[in-house]
C-alpha cells in the first residue's frame, strides 16, 4: 500500500515562495532579548510523508530555538516515566489564557491546565528532574530528541537559555507559586534551570519533522521500526496537541488548519497529520497569541491543498 502523497515536493516548494514574498509577517518575540536578534525574513518548511519522503522548502535546514516545541517531548518523556500519574499534577484542558497567564493557578490550587502552557510545562519538566541532578535530567531530554530526528549534532543554544534564565521574572512566579502548594518536588531553580535549557534546544525543520514522526505513526517510527509510546499514548499526546498546542490560538487554529500541532515563541510549529506526515515549519514572526503568523498561513495552506485535516476534505 502506497501511503505517498503525490505532488508533494511541488505543493512545499509553491507554499514555501508564497511566504517568502509575504509582507505580513508578526513581530518577532522579544521578551527573551536573544530571540529579538533573529531575522524575521525567515521561512522554513518540511514533510515527511508515511514513506519517508522528505520535501522542502525555503529555510528549512537552519536550526531556530525550538522552545515550546521542546513541550511535547517532555510530555511523551514524562507520561513514560509516570504514566496517568502525571494528570494528578497536571490538566489536559485547555486555557483560554496566554501562554504565560497566572491567573488560573490560584484559582485551581497551583495545578496548572494543561502540560502545554508555561506552568504546564514546568511541572512537567520538574517531573523529570526528580531523582537526577539537572545536567542528568537535561541530558536525558537532548538525547532524546536526537534519537527521534536520527541527529545527534542537535544541541543547546547556550546563549537563548542564558537570555531566558536573566529574564524570566514570570516563569519564576509561575514556579514559585506552584512550589508553594507543593506541586513541583525539586529547587525552583534547579526545575527552570532544566526548563530553559529544553526550550533553548536549537532544531531545523528537517530534524523537527523528523522527531515528530511516531506521532503520526501509531507511536512508531514507519522508517526505523522504533515504536516510542504505544498507539494509545500517541492517540491522545495529539489529542492535548489539538486542544492545548497553540495556548488561547487552540481553537483557530484547528479551524483553519485542523491538524494537532505545537507552537513554539521561536516561530517553529509541528503538525501531525496522522497517518499521512508529520510536518515542521519555521517563520519567527509571531501573532497576538504568541504562535507563529506566517507558520499557520503556511499550515493552513498546505493541510488545505494536500487534504490533511484530520476532519476530513
Ligand atoms: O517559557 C517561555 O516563555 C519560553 N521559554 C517558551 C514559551 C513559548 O514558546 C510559547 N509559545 N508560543
Amino acid at each position: 500500500m502506497s501511503m505517498a502523497i503525490p505532488d508533494l515536493q511541488d505543493v512545499v516548494a509553491e507554499i514555501a515562495d508564497e511566504m517568502r514574498q509575504r509582507v505580513d509577517r508578526g513581530d518577532v518575540a522579544t521578551y527573551i532579548p536573544e530571540l529579538a536578534r533573529v531575522d524575521p525574513g525567515h521561512f522554513g518548511i518540511a514533510v515527511i510523508d508515511a514513506e519517508g519522503h522528505v520535501a522542502t522548502g525555503g529555510d528549512a535546514d537552519t536550526p531556530f530555538s525550538i522552545q515550546s516545541i521542546s513541550k511535547v517531548f517532555t510530555l511523551t518523556l514524562a507520561l513514560g516515566l509516570a504514566g496517568d500519574r502525571l494528570w494528578q499534577r497536571v490538566g489536559r484542558e485547555p486555557s483560554g489564557s496566554r501562554f504565560n497567564s497566572i491567573v488560573q493557578l490560584e484559582s485551581e490550587r497551583g495545578i496548572p491546565r494543561n502540560p502545554f502552557i508555561n506552568a504546564g510545562a514546568i511541572a512537567v519538566t520538574d517531573l523529570i528532574l526528580s531523582g537526577h541532578q539537572p545536567r542528568e535530567a537535561l541530558g536525558e531530554i537532548l538525547r532524546f530528541l536526537q534519537f527521534l530526528a536520527d541527529d545527534t549534532t542537535i544541541q543547546i543554544d547556550k546563549a537563548v537559555a542564558a537570555s531566558e534564565q536573566r529574564t524570566g521574572f514570570r516563569n519564576a512566579a509561575l514556579a514559585n507559586y506552584m512550589k508553594s502548594y507543593g506541586v513541583l518536588d525539586n529547587p525552583v531553580d534547579f526545575t527552570l534551570g532544566v526548563y530553559f535549557h529544553h526550550c533553548a534546544i536549537s532544531m531545523s525543520c528537517r530534524q523537527l519533522a523528523t522527531a515528530g514522526r511516531f506521532l503520526a505513526h501509531l507511536g512508531r517510527n514507519p522508517s526505523t521500526g522504533f515504536s516510542v509510546v504505544t498507539p494509545e499514548r500517541a492517540r491522545r499526546i495529539n489529542a492535548v496537541m489539538l486542544t492545548c498546542g497553540h495556548y488561547d490560538g487552540s481553537g483557530e487554529f484547528a479551524y483553519r488548519v485542523g491538524l494537532p500541532g505545537k507552537s513554539g515563541v521561536g516561530g517553529g510549529i509541528i503538525a501531525i497529520a496522522p497517518g499521512k506526515a508529520s510536518i515542521a515549519v519555521w517563520s519567527p514572526g509571531l501573532d497576538e497569541s504568541g504562535n507563529s503568523h506566517l507558520g499557520r498561513i503556511a499550515l493552513e495552506a498546505l493541510a488545505k491543498r494536500l487534504n490533511l485535516s484530520i476532519f476530513g476534505s
